[in-house]
């Protein structure tokens, strides 16, 4: 589904989810008024951008639905090589943004809900710089600078074009997670991973851990091990000192 306006297009796959909605479903927005980012933080999405959810329902627990957000991180990965971008000096930032030439192109932001013991929905939502950058005043200090498909050689593609190939890159991984189980997206992400050996930092709320980047390990936890030993970090954002 193709929407001229929405105030998130994440918002409103859960809302859709809400009302009955069964999926699996795409929304494609052209532009959002209120596109949220991880951390409650906003996600402006210039007209040209791709903001798009994907509404399903699988059958698992919430820790299990979190590990779709992996799952996201590969398709965007897929999408940007099928556009030609510069895929060489790509890499898999924990838990899901897609860095291009150590730039950042994606974000992913997955929201779940409808139950305890097990979800009813998930939703993926997905934002891909595709040929504009985001406003410079809208990022954070010290966060990835961004880039776009174009920026790193891509084609230029419109938003809708550039869904086909992400759905069908997602629905390649969604196979691969339902066949093989999580193991196997672990796999290929840390195959891609950036930083990974490396020393990162995990800001955590009221505390940073400083460590290399050991692993991610079966749960979708960040493993660091520091001069301390080894630290399992389930959520936190992630910086590369230097
Ligand atoms: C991040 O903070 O890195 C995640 C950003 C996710 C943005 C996308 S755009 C489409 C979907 N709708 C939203 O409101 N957010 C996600």
């Amino acid at each position: 589904m193709i929407l001229d306006e929405v105030d998130s297009t994440n918002a409103e796959a859960a809302r859709r989810a809400a009302a009955g909605e069964t999926g699996p479903l795409w929304i494609l927005a052209r532009r959002q008024t209120a596109g949220r980012g991880r951390g409650a933080r906003a996600w402006d999405v210039p007209a040209g951008n791709l903001a798009a959810s994907y509404l399903f329902r699988p059958d698992c627990s919430p820790a299990e639905a979190a590990l779709y957000s992996f799952t996201a991180g590969l398709a965007v990965a897929g999408l940007a090589a099928g556009l030609g971008a510069s895929w060489q000096g790509g890499a898999l930032k924990w838990p899901n943004d897609v860095l291009l030439n150590g730039r950042k192109l994606s974000g992913v932001l997955l929201e779940s809900g409808g139950g305890r013991e097990c979800v009813g929905w998930i939703v993926i939502g997905v934002g891909v710089n595709l040929a504009i950058l985001p406003d410079a005043a809208s990022l954070r200090p010290g966060a990835v600078a961004p880039t776009s498909i174009t920026a790193e050689g891509g084609r230029e593609v419109p938003p809708e074009e550039a869904l086909t190939h992400l759905a069908l890159n997602l629905e390649r991984f969604l196979d691969i997670h339902a066949r093989e189980g999580f193991g196997a997206i672990r796999a290929h992400w840390l195959a891609q991973a950036a930083r990974l050996g490396q020393v990162i930092e995990a800001r955590l709320a009221g505390r940073t851990v400083t460590g290399v980047f050991e692993d991610v390990d079966a749960t979708g936890a960040l493993v660091l091990r520091t001069p301390t030993g080894r630290e399992e970090i389930t959520a936190a954002d992630v910086f590369f000192p230097g």
